[in-house]
């Protein structure tokens, strides 16, 4: 599978549009706002630029989009108010894989402009904002042009599935599951260390010197990457896979020859790494969790638990995600079947054990 063909979120704002079920993904942006407000207004207050080039790297299409890059600019604009100075002007790149829906995302740029002059006065800006495809493990832009990368829920991502998986090492899973031998494990963690060490080589080239990067990864507590709170979630999918296998829907070597190209951290692979490749100092570091249905908010306000409406919340985001790659996998006729039997698994898996998302986020500056 060639990830950077196959892999985009569902397009357009239908029913299981990335557009219309990436809630999740914004509920993260509002829970690591602040470890990001302090990043950029560190910048700002530390050099006054007078124009700032941001970067957000798998940027998507949805409602999200905008918001982190939203934010940042707001930040910016406050400190800059509170400190009586004119603002920057605002360069701003949306990255993602050439299979991202960025018409979507063109079509609300002027709704967006007209938005920000509201909401900040006609001193803001000027804002400019681009488009860029490509995938973030090459040189995407022009040596030291960057003052802040921002990046959330993108950087799980691998380039490519671990080339040793291919013979079928992973039998009956399609990521690290609680009985994939250890060679599989080793296949997985040396994919990402190579994969973010070279992600980060290549910022380094970009991001000019005293330039901030944040980034929110999904990742995992436990120091045993079999122990991680996204391997149940895989797990149920493979489950629902392996179902269809006894019903002579799809064949098991389909299911064996399936791996996911991603990879769940910990926050201290995250540290090794960037301590190891030596461009970036580590300023801080932040761990946050959401429900894997991110109606409930734990607070029980207004909310009351069932499973089937849970478990259908939870395999609604994981369509968005991943319906690209399992279609071209196994071909689209499986799929809503598919996600009907994901949809029981997950029920059934809530109902016993509440499991969250693990997000790390860590904030860096260019050496
Ligand atoms: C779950 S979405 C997150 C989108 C958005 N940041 C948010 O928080 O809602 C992950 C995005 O990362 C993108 N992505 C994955 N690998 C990538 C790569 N190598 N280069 C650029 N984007 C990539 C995917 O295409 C997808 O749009």
């Amino acid at each position: 599978m060639e990830v950077q063909q196959v892999l985009h979120m569902n397009g357009g704002a239908g029913e299981t549009s990335y557009a219309n079920n990436s809630t999740l993904q914004e509920i993260v942006i509002f829970k690591v706002k602040t470890i990001v407000e302090r990043s950029i207004t560190d910048l700002y207050c530390t050099t006054f630029p007078k124009s700032l080039c941001i970067v957000d790297m798998g940027c998507s299409s949805g409602p999200n989009t905008l918001l982190a890059i939203s934010n940042i600019m707001e930040a910016v604009d406050q400190i800059r108010r509170h400190l009586g100075r004119s603002s920057p002007e605002f360069r701003v790149f949306l990255n993602d894989l050439p299979g991202n829906d960025f018409n979507n995302i063109f079509k609300s740029l002027a709704g967006f402009y007209e938005k920000l002059k509201q909401n900040n006065g006609p001193d803001f800006g000027p804002c400019f904002i681009a488009g860029v495809p490509g995938s973030f493990y090459s040189r995407l832009f022009q040596t030291k042009s960057l003052d802040f990368v921002h990046s959330s829920y993108s950087l799980h991502w691998c380039s490519q599935v671990p080339p040793a998986l291919e013979n079928g090492l992973n039998k009956g899973n399609i990521y690290i599951a609680n009985d994939s031998p250890p060679a599989v494990i080793k296949a997985y963690w040396e994919q990402y260390e190579s994969d973010f060490s070279l992600f980060l080589k290549l910022r380094s080239e970009e991001v000019r010197s005293g330039g901030r990067m944040v980034l929110t990864i999904i990742g995992r507590k436990s120091p045993d990457p079999s122990k991680g709170e996204c391997c149940h979630l895989w797990k149920l999918l493979a489950q629902a896979l392996m179902s269809m296998v006894s019903q002579g829907i799809i064949k098991e070597a389909q299911v064996d020859s399936f791996n996911l190209p991603l990879y769940t951290p910990c926050i201290q692979e995250l540290m090794t790494v960037i301590e190891s490749e030596g461009s970036f100092h580590l300023d801080g570091h932040e761990v946050t969790e959401i429900n894997w249905d991110p109606n409930d908010n734990d607070n029980n306000e207004g909310f009351v638990f069932d499973k089937f409406t849970s478990g259908r919340n939870a395999a609604k985001i994981i369509r968005a995600v991943a319906e690209s790659m399992l279609a071209n996998h196994f071909g689209e006729a499986i799929i809503e079947d598919l996600f009907k039997k994901y949809e029981e698994n997950v029920a059934e898996h809530l109902a016993k054990e509440k499991t969250k998302y693990v997000n790390v986020t860590v904030s860096m500056t260019k050496k």
